[in-house]
């Protein structure tokens, strides 16, 4: 039977268009094969398992739009009345693209843009995409605006030594261009990013702390830019929501709280291919780790996540 969660995560391919070494993608796709979830597999398990409304997040360790399969789940799930977020790096997110997410009334476009200034987008994705995801970002919200469309665009955007001096920059961006919402994620360790592009752009939690944060927030309310972590607009909630209330899914279907602890078969507690949702929630393991997460007994990864203190 479908059981009712409020928000799942799920994960639509295992393969990226970009390689960037602050993300376990990069150590991960080789041990994964390539595939794209079809649309079928995800509606066969998405309508066993959960009952709608819910919140969906199209994200994974991966290019969500590399997946032509991903639009038709878009549709679906809007269908089915959940709130739909896609997040994507930007770089596929063409015109006939955008305009299909915005027919379908997608609820947030999640782009990653950690800073307008090409130097610091470089430093962390490795990568010169930056015109072409601004120039995909910029003609998104001009068709917002010329649909008054209700689609929202969220700039994700990694706290990391690089990007942190710049901050600013990235406001005075978005307030010239009509964006509104920006996610900061504090970089993190994850399991078996341990590069030295990561070692590099590290930031901990005292550091992230001693940046000017009230100087920054009273810049970012002055040019109209709410400043929030990706999901809150959609989830409405500080802090991390998921234990007991979300999941994270994979492309292989297995389930875990979310992507940080996927990488740790202690934290996989099913797999939806074989069993159903209910016999996963159900298992001990599952329980107890909700159940010490709830008395706040937190895990090392949890510890250094920015959801538990966002
Ligand atoms: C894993 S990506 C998946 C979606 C898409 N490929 C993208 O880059 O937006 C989701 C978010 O995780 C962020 N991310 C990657 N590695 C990270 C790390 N080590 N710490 C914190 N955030 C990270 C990315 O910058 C991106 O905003
Ligand atoms: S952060 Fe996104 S774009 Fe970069 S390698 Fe990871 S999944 Fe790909
Ligand atoms: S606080 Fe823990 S459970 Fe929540 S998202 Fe972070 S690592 Fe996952």
């Amino acid at each position: 039977m479908a059981v009712q969660f409020d928000m799942i995560q799920f994960e639509p391919n295992t393969r990226c268009n970009l390689l960037c070494p602050i993300c376990p993608y990069v150590a991960v796709s080789r041990e994964r094969p390539a595939q794209n979830v079809t649309f079928g597999e995800y509606r066969e398990v998405f309508e066993r398992s959960f009952t709608p409304p819910y919140v969906v997040i199209f994200s994974g360790f991966s290019e969500t739009l590399l997946n032509p399969d991903v639009m038709e789940m878009v549709r679906f799930e809007k269908d089915r009345h959940c709130q739909v977020s896609l997040a994507t790096n930007g770089l596929l997110l063409d015109a006939d693209r955008s305009a299909s997410l915005l027919d379908m009334g997608v609820d947030q476009i999640i782009v990653s843009l950690d800073s307008p200034l090409p130097e610091v987008y470089a430093a962390i994705r490795d990568s010169d995409a930056l015109g072409r995801v601004m120039q995909n970002v910029l003609h998104l919200q001009e068709e917002i605006g010329r649909r008054n469309s209700r689609s929202k665009i969220v700039i994700n955007a990694v706290v990391t030594q690089s990007s942190a001096p710049h901050l600013r920059e990235l406001f005075e961006f978005l307030h010239a261009n009509g964006i509104s919402d920006v996610a900061f994620i504090k970089i993190m360790k994850m399991a078996l990013t341990k590069g030295p592009v990561l070692r590099r752009e590290y930031i901990d939690w005292q550091d992230y702390e001693g940046l000017p944060w009230q100087e920054l927030l009273n810049t970012a309310k002055q040019l109209g830019i709410n400043v929030m972590r990706s999901d809150s607009r959609v989830i409405g909630t500080s802090g991390c929501h998921l234990p007991g209330k979300g999941f994270y899914i994979s492309a292989d279907f297995d389930v875990s709280t979310c992507p940080f602890l996927s990488f740790d078969n202690d934290y996989v507690f099913g797999n939806l291919r074989r069993q159903s949702i209910e016999e996963i929630t159900g298992n001990q393991p599952y329980r107890e780790f909700c159940r010490l997460f709830e008395g706040g007994n937190h895990l090392p990864q949890c510890r250094e996540c920015a959801c538990l203190f966002s």
